[in-house]
């Protein structure tokens, strides 16, 4: 998917479909945002487009996208740390990459908040995935509202990136997504400027942790919609963006296919 510089690829433009979406819903999204695709492929084609189904939805999003190399590309939401094994309920990324994904997001506020994942454990996947597969690791990292308001942004997301990215091989391609908890399903996203503040800073880490600029982008998530796509996506803010509820709704998500298809 990727040339050999991170950055001579277009913005990213990823949708995370959560589990919001049921596997028969799934597929009759991925069929309209193929033909929304379609209709402002001459636009969009300066995007990379992927979208992160449910699990059980991938290989039916797979066969609408068809055999031939697609304009959007599918991810998993997590992945587990072995390829095989005694490990109920579990996805490995060997088996996403067979299904058709070519990325995968890990370390999801949601997954960390809910379920109890820890930095030493999206360690493990991210060192796993990335020793076991060719598949991307879009790697979230982010605040609470009680950090961010005590003073820690800086040292949460040194902490999480040192711990996450710490096993990333020499030459992979990492994208990683900020995306501060409290800005995720709210009515007011950050603004350009705090976030362009937030992927400065983690553009330093990386850079500090030998994963140059050119194997590395940076993209921006939490309430992005249609109205406020394009000020993330201003040349200098921000490497993409990662869409939460308003991509897995077919008419919001083409609308801001839509408005990003739209600007010279
Ligand atoms: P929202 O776009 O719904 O805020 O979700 C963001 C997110 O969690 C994407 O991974």
């Amino acid at each position: 998917m990727f040339q050999n510089n991170i950055m001579s690829t277009r913005p990213f433009i990823i949708a995370n479909w959560k589990m919001n979406l049921l596997p028969d819903e799934a597929s009759q999204a991925m069929n309209s945002l193929v033909a929304c695709q379609k209709r402002y492929s001459k636009g969009l084609e300066r995007y990379s487009l992927i979208v992160c189904p449910s699990h059980e939805s991938i290989s039916r999003c797979n066969n609408v996208l068809g055999k031939k190399s697609s304009p959007i590309a599918l991810g998993g939401q997590d992945c587990f740390w072995h390829d095989k094994g005694a490990f109920t309920g579990e996805i490995s990324p060997i088996s996403l990459e067979r299904l058709g994904c070519t990325y995968c997001i890990l370390g999801h506020s949601e997954r960390r908040e809910i379920l109890g994942e820890t930095d030493a454990m999206i360690q493990k996947k991210v060192a796993h995935l990335c020793a076991a597969t060719s598949l991307t690791p879009i790697v979230c990292v982010g605040e609470s509202r009680k950090e961010r308001n005590s003073g820690r942004v800086r040292s949460v997301l040194k902490r999480q990136l040192r711990s996450a990215l710490s096993h990333v091989p020499r030459r992979r391609h990492v994208v990683v997504a900020y995306e501060p908890i409290w800005a995720i399903g709210a009515r007011h996203p950050i603004t350009p400027k705090e976030c362009a503040v937030a992927l400065a800073y983690i553009h330093e880490q990386c850079q500090g942790l030998g994963i140059p600029r050119m194997y590395r982008a940076v993209v921006y998530g939490g309430s992005v919609t249609h109205d406020t796509v394009l000020s993330f996506l201003t040349k200098g803010v921000s490497d993409g963006v990662l869409v939460g509820g308003a991509s897995s709704k077919s008419a919001e998500f083409h609308s801001l296919l839509r408005t990003i298809a739209k600007i010279v």
